[in-house]
């Protein structure tokens, strides 16, 4: 086990000592979030960053508003040999989250918040959780949705029993599953006291989109039908039953409909139900309203708008100083990852099985729209470095779910194709 620093002491952004040295690495579009939820904090200062990109360095370091940092280093590994930092933000793209988490484990920071999705696969969150277990360092997610007040108040009216047992949460994901959908997802375990998922069954669609992605780091989703590094999908929609009994529904890209981003959901229960509204709701929408008890008029719950960044931060020194669980606990994300993994596999199987099933893949129409599924190993450009990973989308060896409770089952001892997607027979196949 690594050993443990005593937390340091330096000036926080209250002008009072702080308590804790945070570090950011990669300073691209979401640590802006970070920056400004730390900015909050007396606790902490963040005292220094690492980006591979010299232009992102230079601007970092140039700036005099809450966005500057005053350390920037072009390698992490020497930011956190230098800096002796308590608490560090993992802010790259998710493919290379586990090496990051691996070095900072290795350097003795106390915490990581680490952004979502955890990882690209399930392998990737287990050498993170491993090393977390190993250093003693708290490992958070980036779910922070679970803070946002709109949230926070519906799961109240839930567990107060205000609209009965849940039955069923329909949620959407925004764009694709790994990168937005993962939010939904744990939203919706949120709600259900981080009840684990039985089966998964869904769809997944690529037919061409033609929507924009704002240009920030290095991403260039529309040329490559990437994001984040990691392939997309263009729609999918996905069905989960959860063991309590509640069902929940997701749609996401171009499956979800119109009006439906921000990550707004309903939640039906036995005897009512209530909408969380989007993230940024219009005069029209409101940020939270139920019919509780079966009654005929709304209540409309006060909810402030507030990001959930600077909460998910206070709730890591909460953890550091009087022990407890964070809310977004990487045990909580793997969960989470495992349904979405789990859908993939579902797709996947599904597609290996065409003849038997009179399903169609790439579905008529599409542009060849297999590609993503069929390629198990994929690279990336991170910065300076291109490198090959195995592929999400048709999953690994670790995925809970071979296929639905609805769907055939796979008989045991499924064979293997290529370094990727399981190739597995349905029952009754020849
Ligand atoms: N929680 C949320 O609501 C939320 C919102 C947006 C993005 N995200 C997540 O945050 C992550 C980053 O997204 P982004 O929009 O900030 O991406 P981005 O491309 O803007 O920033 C990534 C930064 O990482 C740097 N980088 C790449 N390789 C590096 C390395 N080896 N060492 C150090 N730095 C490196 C890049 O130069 C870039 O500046 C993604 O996983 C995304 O899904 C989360």
């Amino acid at each position: 086990m690594t050993a443990r620093r005593a937390a340091t002491s330096s000036i926080g952004s209250a002008g009072a000592p702080a308590r804790y040295r945070v570090g950011i690495i990669g300073c691209g579009g979401i640590s802006n979030s970070h920056l400004r939820g730390y900015r909050e904090m007396p606790a902490v200062e963040v005292v220094a960053g690492a980006d591979v990109s010299e232009a992102v360095r230079q601007d970092r370091q140039s700036r005099t508003d809450e966005l500057g940092i005053p350390m920037m280093y072009a390698s992490t590994a020497d930011m956190l040999e230098r800096e002796q930092l308590d608490i560090v933000s993992i802010c790259t793209w998710p493919i290379i989250r586990p090496e990051m988490t691996e070095l900072a484990c290795r350097a003795g920071v106390r915490a990581i918040l680490a952004e979502k999705p955890m990882a690209v696969d399930l392998a990737g969150c287990d050498r993170m959780l491993a090393a977390a277990a190993h250093s003693g360092t708290l490992l958070v997610v980036g779910h922070q949705r679970r803070f946002r007040d709109r949230y926070v108040k519906a799961k109240e009216l839930i567990d107060s029993g205000a609209i009965g047992q849940v039955l069923e949460i329909t949620g959407y994901g925004s764009a694709d599953l790994l990168s937005s959908a993962t939010h939904t997802v744990d939203l919706i375990r949120f709600l259900l006291n981080d009840d684990e998922a039985e089966w998964v069954i869904g769809q997944i669609d690529t037919r061409r989109q033609e929507r924009r992605n704002a240009p920030t780091g290095y991403q260039r989703w529309e040329e490559t039908g990437m994001r984040y590094g990691h392939h997309v999908e263009t729609g999918a929609f996905a069905m989960i039953q959860f063991r309590s009994g509640a069902r929940a529904t997701v749609a996401s890209g171009i499956l979800q409909r119109k009006g439906k981003g921000g990550w707004p959901m309903t939640v039906y229960g036995s005897k009512g139900f209530l909408e969380v509204g989007p993230d940024r709701p219009e005069e029209v929408q409101d940020a939270l309203r139920a019919r509780v008890k079966w009654k005929s008029e709304w209540i409309y719950p006060e909810a402030r708008l507030n990001a959930g960044f600077k909460e998910e931060a206070e709730a890591i020194i909460a953890v550091l100083e009087r022990g407890g669980e964070h809310p977004l606990s990487a045990r909580a994300a793997r969960h989470v990852h495992e349904i979405l993994n789990g859908h993939f596999r579902v797709v996947a199987s599904a597609r290996a099985h065409r003849p038997a099933t009179g399903f169609r893949w790439p579905p008529p129409g599409s542009n060849g729209g297999g590609r993503a599924l069929n390629r198990p190993v994929w690279a990336t450009s991170t910065g300076e470095r291109t490198e090959e990973h195995d592929s999400p989308l048709p999953g690994g060896d670790h995925c809970l779910w071979e296929h639905s409770a609805a769907a055939p089952a796979l008989i045991p001892g499924a064979t293997r194709s290529g370094s990727g997607g399981r190739r597995g027979r349905l029952a009754g196949d020849a």
